[in-house]
Formats: C-alpha cells, sequence, structure tokens
C-alpha cells in the first residue's frame, strides 16, 4: 500500500487546511484511500501526525502483512537470553507494536514485561492475541520521547526498529534521555535500527540508517558497547532488510 512520505509530496494531495494551537498549519489529504493528517510547522517542513499514522497502520494492516513482522524475535530473543538478566526482570519492549517478541518471552517464563507503544490500535492487537496471558503484561501507550518512564527502572530496554523513526536530532536527544533516565545503572539496552545499506524508509516514513559505531555515537559513553551484530531481515514480500543491533550496558 502506498502511504504519504514525510516530505513535500504531500502537498500534492492535499485537500483542507487550517492553523493548528502550536501555530502549525494542519492540512488533511488522501491517498490510496486513507486520509492523513499533516502538520506544517513554521519553516514549511511537513510534519507526519505520527500517532495517526501508526493507528492506522495498524487498523488496516494484518500483523503479518507490515514489512518488520517477524514470526519469531529470534534475534532479540537470543540476545536478551545472553545478557543473563533474571527471569523477573523488569524489560521494556519499546515500540513493541504487535510484535512476537512478547509471546516468546512469556513463553521462556519471563514475568515483569512492559510493552509500550504509540498505537492503542497496536497494543489492542497483541493483547487479543496474548489472551489471559496479556493480564501479566504492563501495556504502556505513549510517545518514548515524552513519556515520564520511572526512574531507574528497567533492568533491559529492547527496541527493534522504532529508534530510526527519529529523524529529528531533538528527538533522538529525547530517546536517549528516557533510556538513561529510565534503566538503572548496570541495565542493559539492545537497539536495532536499519543498517547503513539498510532501507531509507519504513512504513512512507522516512528513517535513519546506522552502523554500530554511529548508533552507539547517537546513545553515548553512558552506555559501554559490549556487541553488535549485523542481520538480514526477510520481509513477508520477499526482500531483505539489513538491520544494525547495538547492545549496550549503561554504566
Ligand atoms: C516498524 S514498527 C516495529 C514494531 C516492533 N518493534 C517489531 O519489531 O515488530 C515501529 C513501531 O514503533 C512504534 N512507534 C513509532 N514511533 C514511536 C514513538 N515515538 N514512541 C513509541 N512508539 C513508537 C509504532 O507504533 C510501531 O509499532
Amino acid at each position: 500500500m502506498e502511504r504519504p512520505r514525510g516530505s513535500c509530496h504531500a502537498a500534492a494531495f492535499r485537500r483542507s487546511c487550517c492553523m493548528s494551537a502550536a501555530g502549525h498549519k494542519q492540512a488533511r489529504f488522501v491517498s490510496a484511500g486513507l486520509e492523513f493528517e499533516i502538520a506544517i510547522d513554521f519553516r514549511g517542513k511537513v510534519i507526519m501526525d505520527n500517532k495517526k499514522h501508526w493507528e492506522q497502520v495498524y487498523a488496516t494492516n494484518a500483523s503479518n502483512a507490515v514489512s518488520w513482522f517477524q514470526e519469531h524475535a529470534e534475534q532479540s530473543m537470543r540476545l536478551i537470553q545472553g545478557t543473563g538478566v533474571g527471569k523477573d526482570a523488569a524489560i521494556i519492549d519499546v515500540g513493541g507494536g504487535t510484535s512476537t517478541l512478547i509471546d516468546d518471552l512469556l513463553f521462556e517464563g519471563y514475568t515483569n514485561i512492559t510493552v509500550l507503544d504509540l498505537s492503542a490500535k497496536a497494543l489492542e492487537v497483541t493483547r487479543r492475541r496474548l489472551g489471559n496471558r496479556a493480564d501479566s503484561v504492563t501495556w504502556l501507550e505513549g510517545d518514548v520521547t515524552q513519556l515520564t518512564l520511572s526512574a531507574q527502572h528497567y533492568d533491559l530496554w529492547h527496541d527493534r526498529a522504532v529508534f530510526h523513526f527519529l529523524t529529528d536530532p531533538i528527538d533522538r536527544h529525547a530517546y536517549v534521555q528516557q533510556a538513561m533516565r529510565s534503566v538503572r545503572p548496570g541495565g542493559h539496552v539492545i537497539v536495532a535500527t536499519f543498517a547503513e545499506d539498510g532501507p531509507e524508509k519504513c512504513s512512507g516514513l522516512p528513517t535513519m540508517r546506522y552502523c554500530p559505531e554511529s548508533l552507539h555515537a547517537e546513545f553515548g559513553n553512558a552506555f559501554q558497547l559490549l556487541g553488535h551484530e549485523k542481520v538480514g531481515h526477510h520481509t513477508p514480500f520477499g526482500t531483505e532488510q539489513k538491520f544494525t543491533y547495538c547492545y549496550c550496558r549503561m554504566e
């Protein structure tokens, strides 16, 4: 399905325009039969309404029909188990969406898991899939760059395919501050993004691409880089996307 880009292409589809309370110009447009809302800031930069975008993605696509679908998040699972955290460790899956990682963590006996996502629809789909098992999980709907997570609470932070959507350095800074604040000293941080030769966009949105060094540089020395891997993800559409996985420990 064709999705709008966070770029000037959107203007071609514009149907209506007004001014938001934040001083952004709001515009609605239709692409591939779907209605989208964007904001245009004072520099004329198009800002996609991120939450609406992701709600629409999960409302209109089956979980196993999105490019990032994995039947099992094997790489993530292996790295999480490799940290040696206990089964009662506080684990957060940031931007977990409808990932099956939660299913496998519960199956392996992890008991203290939080799934955070911008999209209420994604969380609802995952909860429904898990049935009764969902009751033992903490569900957080919100933007990882804006929520106030408990300080020094998490033993393990996991993010696959979320950080690379943060194209604005201000958002990346907020994300890193969030991780620094909410992961306890000595805790583990696993972040997977598109690799330097990975896709330039996903779900119609522009993405950043990182090698291990540039990804670690975003986080800084408070995050001790213990390992990294490059992995090819095979999408349901038969294409391959290169990912960089970095595994860090908080100082
Ligand atoms: C490409 S999907 C990856 C989902 C999941 N991590 C996986 O590997 O299957 C990106 C996810 O990040 C969520 N997301 C995007 N921006 C976010 C933000 N700022 N805060 C929290 N979640 C966000 C989206 O709703 C979506 O579920």
